[in-house]
């Protein structure tokens, strides 16, 4: 189990002030929503070593075996005006991306709208679950999955081809503390720039230059950008080709026709 006092002492200074580390909870979103629930102020990590209901997007399951891989779950109550929320998903998946490159040295990449990939496999998802009162976003439990050590042969087969683990694709077993460690002192270095409080205020406002630099970073490592795809989303599937991610996360597809869409959610696969 990871221990969550060394994580604590590593974190000080940061945003996340309080870590517990469980063996086993159904989810980690669902015991940092209930937290939240009881009044617990911004900055808990959840971990858990386990999970018996560990949810993705979409109402899947998310496959959680014990002591191999990361689920973990930061609560925030980022005061945050609703039109930024993607901004959210954007500071994890690059934040996860730039600590899974500094501590596991890998490729990690980002699909939109939020999967980590590696060598064009699922090694990880964010899901983020959010209350929103008089268009702030009051409460957002930012959940995040991220295969370590698992080896595929352990995996369930309806992902066996489509998902991988670091181990899998790299070849050791690795620390999850150290890999943990690396993803929440990136996401809080990221939302230390990205937003600021003004005096008397709770609601935080975006840095113009920040988000201009965190859509940036997106962009690099956005593994779908210029290629054919397939989206998937609630009013049927689209083709045509990826072309850009804009400042509120909305993914502009290329349709055959040369028509731009903008689309806000949906599930990608790449046909190139
Ligand atoms: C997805 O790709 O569909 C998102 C997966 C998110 C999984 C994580 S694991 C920790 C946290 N607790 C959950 O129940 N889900 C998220």
């Amino acid at each position: 189990m990871i221990q969550s006092q060394a994580l604590t002492d590593a974190l000080a200074g940061t945003i996340f002030r309080t870590v517990i580390s469980v063996e086993e909870t159904d989810s980690t979103n669902s015991f940092a929503l209930a937290s939240a629930a009881s009044g617990e102020d911004e900055g808990l990590v959840v971990l858990a070593d386990r999970q018996t209901a560990g949810r993705g997007r979409h109402g899947r399951s998310w496959f959680s075996p014990p002591g191999t891989n990361i689920h973990m779950s930061l609560l925030l109550r980022p005061y945050l005006n609703a039109r930024d929320a993607s901004l959210l998903t954007i500071m994890t998946a690059v934040g996860a991306c730039a600590a899974l490159r500094e501590a596991a040295h890998c490729d990690a990449g980002i699909q939109w709208p939020n999967d980590i990939v590696l060598n064009g496999k699922k090694l990880g998802g964010i899901l983020i679950e959010a209350k929103t009162e008089n268009r702030l976003v009051i409460i957002a439990v930012i959940g995040i999955g991220i295969n370590v050590n698992v080896l595929i042969t352990e995996l369930p087969d309806e992902i066996k081809a489509s998902a991988t683990s670091l181990r899998a694709e790299i070849g050791t077993v690795f620390e999850r503390e150290k890999i943990t460690l690396a993803l929440l002192k990136n996401i809080d270095s990221l939302h230390r720039t990205l937003f600021s409080r003004h005096a008397g205020s709770l609601e935080r406002s975006v840095r113009r230059s920040a988000r201009d630099m965190l859509i940036h970073r997106w962009k690099e490592l956005d593994m779908t950008l210029g290629k054919s795809i397939a989206v998937k989303t609630s009013r049927g599937v689209l083709r045509g080709k990826a072309m850009d991610v804009d400042g509120y996360g909305m993914l502009h597809v290329m349709t055959a026709d040369g028509r731009i869409v903008k689309i806000h959610a949906g599930d990608i696969s790449i046909e190139d």
